[in-house]
Formats: C-alpha cells, sequence, structure tokens
C-alpha cells in the first residue's frame, strides 16, 4: 500500500536517498529542507517526479506540521532527518542546535500523534553515546554517558523523549557513507575525504596509527532500515517503536579503509600518518541486535560500498 510521506532533510545526504526510494517504491512524498547543509542538486533526480512536493521551510517554524497536514490530509508517515549536522557547529550554536535537533522534534512528535499520524521515525545518532568505550556499544549505555556537544545532548533528549512517549522510533546511526555525501562539511566522515585525496592522486592522511576503528554503513542500508521502522519495507519487517542502533556491528580500520580506497582510485599506497586528534575516540562499533531480531541486516559489503562510491565521486567530479 502506498503512503504519503514526509522527509525533513530532504536535499542531504541521507534524505535524498530515502526521498528517491520512497517515490521508487510509488509513494508520494512531501519533502521540507531549508539548504542549512543541504543542496537542490541532490533533489535533482526527483524534484520533477509527480509524486514530490516540497517545501523550502525550517523544521523549527511553529505550525509547520499543522499546514502540511493541511494541504496533504493523506500525510501518514514523517522521516525526521533535518537537524543541525555539524558538531563543531554545534558547539558554537548551542541555542539553535536545541531548537532544531530537540524542540522541533519534541513539538512534531507531539503535533504528529494528535494528528493521528501513524509513524514517526527520527535521525539519532551515536553520538549519543559519547565516549562510550565498552564494545559493541549497546541503547542502554547512553543513559549513562556524558554526551560531547550540543549535538549530541539534543540528539539524545530527541531519542528519550521518542522512547518515553511510546509513539515513534529513533534509529541511533553510526558511520554512514555513500553517494551525496559531502566531501568539504566538517561532519562529513573520513571516507569522503579519502576519495577526495584518492581522485586526486595525493597520498592519505591518517590522524593517529590507523588502527582506530568504526562502524561504517552504507547508505542504502540506511535507507532500509528507514523502510523497516515505518512499517514500509517490502519484506513486511517493522514497524519499530523506541531506540535502535544502526550499524553493521562490526568495526573496520582507517588504515583498511586508506587501503581499499587508494587501490579504488590512483593514490599512492603510500600514507601519511599525522599526530592523533584529541577527542577522537579509538574503537566504536554498534551492537545491532535488537535491530537484528527484527530482521535488519547490513546487506551492502564495506567493499562494495566504497567501490560504488568511489565510482559515483569519479563521475560528479568529471
Ligand atoms: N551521516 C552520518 O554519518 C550520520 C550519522 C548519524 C546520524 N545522522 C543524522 O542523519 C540525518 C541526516 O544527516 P545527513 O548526513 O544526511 O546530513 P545532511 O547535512 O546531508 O542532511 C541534513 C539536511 O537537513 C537540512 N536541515 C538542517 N536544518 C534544517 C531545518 N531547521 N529545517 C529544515 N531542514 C534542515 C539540511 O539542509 C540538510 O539538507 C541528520 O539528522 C544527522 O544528524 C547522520
Amino acid at each position: 500500500m502506498t503512503k504519503t510521506c514526509l522527509v525533513t532533510g530532504c536535499a542531504g545526504f541521507i534524505g535524498s536517498h530515502l526521498t528517491q526510494s520512497l517515490l521508487d517504491a510509488g509513494n508520494f512524498v512531501v519533502g521540507v529542507d531549508n539548504f542549512a547543509s543541504g543542496y537542490a542538486h541532490n533533489m535533482e533526480n526527483f524534484n520533477d517526479h509527480a509524486g514530490f512536493t516540497f517545501y523550502e521551510r525550517s523544521i523549527a517554524e511553529e505550525g509547520l506540521l499543522t499546514e502540511l497536514k493541511q494541504s496533504h490530509p493523506e500525510l501518514d508517515v514523517i522521516f525526521q532527518l533535518a537537524a543541525v549536522v555539524s558538531v563543531p557547529y554545534s558547539v558554537e550554536h548551542p541555542e539553535l542546535t536545541m531548537q532544531v535537533n530537540f524542540e522541533a522534534n519534541r513539538d512534531m512528535l507531539d503535533a504528529a500523534r494528535e494528528m493521528g499520524i501513524s509513524r514517526f521515525v527520527f535521525a539519532g545518532s551515536a553520538a549519543e553515546y559519547g565516549n562510550e568505550d565498552r564494545l559493541p556499544v549497546k541503547e542502554e549505555y547512553a543513559e549513562e554517558a556524558e554526551q560531547l556537544s550540543p549535538y549530541g545532548v539534543a540528539k539524545y533528549k530527541s531519542s528519550v523523549y521518542i522512547e518515553k512517549s511510546g509513539y515513534g522510533c529513533s534509529l541511533r546511526f553510526f558511520n554512514i557513507f555513500g553517494p551525496r555525501q559531502d566531501p568539504t562539511s566538517q561532519y562529513s566522515g573520513v571516507i569522503s575525504r579519502f576519495v577526495d585525496f584518492g581522485l586526486a592522486g595525493k597520498n592519505m592522511v591518517i590522524f593517529g596509527d590507523g588502527e582506530q576503528t568504526r562502524d561504517f554503513l552504507y547508505v542504502s542500508d540506511v535507507v532500509t532500515s528507514y523502510l523497516i521502522a515505518a512499517g514500509l519495507d517490502e519484506l513486511g519487517r517493522g514497524p519499530l517503536t523506541g531506540i535502535y542502533n544502526v550499524g553493521t556491528g562490526s568495526g573496520r580500520s582507517v588504515r583498511e579503509l586508506a587501503t581499499v580506497i587508494a587501490g579504488l582510485t590512483s593514490a599512492p599506497e603510500d600514507i601519511d600518518f599525522k599526530p592523533e586528534r584529541a577527542g577522537d575516540i579509538k574503537h566504536s562499533r554498534a551492537d545491532v541486535s535488537k535491530i537484528s531480531a527484527e530482521g535488519f541486516k547490513a546487506e551492502v559489503s564495506f567493499e562494495d560500498g566504497l567501490a560504488h562510491t568511489v565510482e559515483w565521486a569519479e563521475k560528479s567530479q568529471s
């Protein structure tokens, strides 16, 4: 059955993939973005799609959902991806971060429930765990965590609010990668930077010894987790309520990453090592048993995901 879905942050990296996938499956999408960190060109494949309507608005605007529901009475699913996404920016702008990454979610969740909207899915983050060194990281560890930035605090407050409300779901993502991730943004992962180095034929630069590990998940698997959470998955998994980690459950080292990307590009094999950056956590890996029990499993391998990402970056730079 097709649905009308609101995707906030639809001009962003992940939101644009989610929107495309919803439209491809025959759903209608109401997209909202204020271009704080997203780009119109991310929407070029679906901007003219008959099932897509775009609003250049902020999720922090009062009454936004009421207006959208009036214009689209069949609106029944909300994917809340819009956020202040840069951690350093959140440190410089704590009030705005709290407004967008917590208050706007709280208000939209309350309004959605009152309107009888069936599903609300929120983009949580591994930043909710702070500097957690117990591995793999379980959902409940966040309750004892000290988040290291306003970004982490606001995401955590939103997740807790959602869980306590018994309505909606927060998906806590670890390190996501894939086409359209912005290599110029401070927030962008190490992957898009390595791809940039590789395509420019430059040596990879690693801070520390490169043995630090991360749980890297390809963007199409992220989209699958969103569809499961909203009960829109074609295999009938979900819907989900509460908080779920989303990752592969395994860690890959930054050195491995540099080597695979160097092999896919014209980068020299020699790596430049620089001093470790203060505050970087050594290892991060999600405990994915909760979402696995709901049938989610990452499908795209690290190597295949990187190959798709490099291929896309090559095309977009040519
Ligand atoms: N990329 C990752 O590795 C990762 C990891 C964990 C969580 N997340 C979360 O996933 C979501 C999407 O992230 P992304 O990587 O696609 O980032 P992105 O910057 O590409 O996308 C975020 C989008 O939200 C829009 N936006 C920001 N503030 C807004 C506002 N007030 N009103 C309307 N639109 C607004 C931006 O313009 C942008 O298009 C975010 O909530 C982010 O915190 C991402």
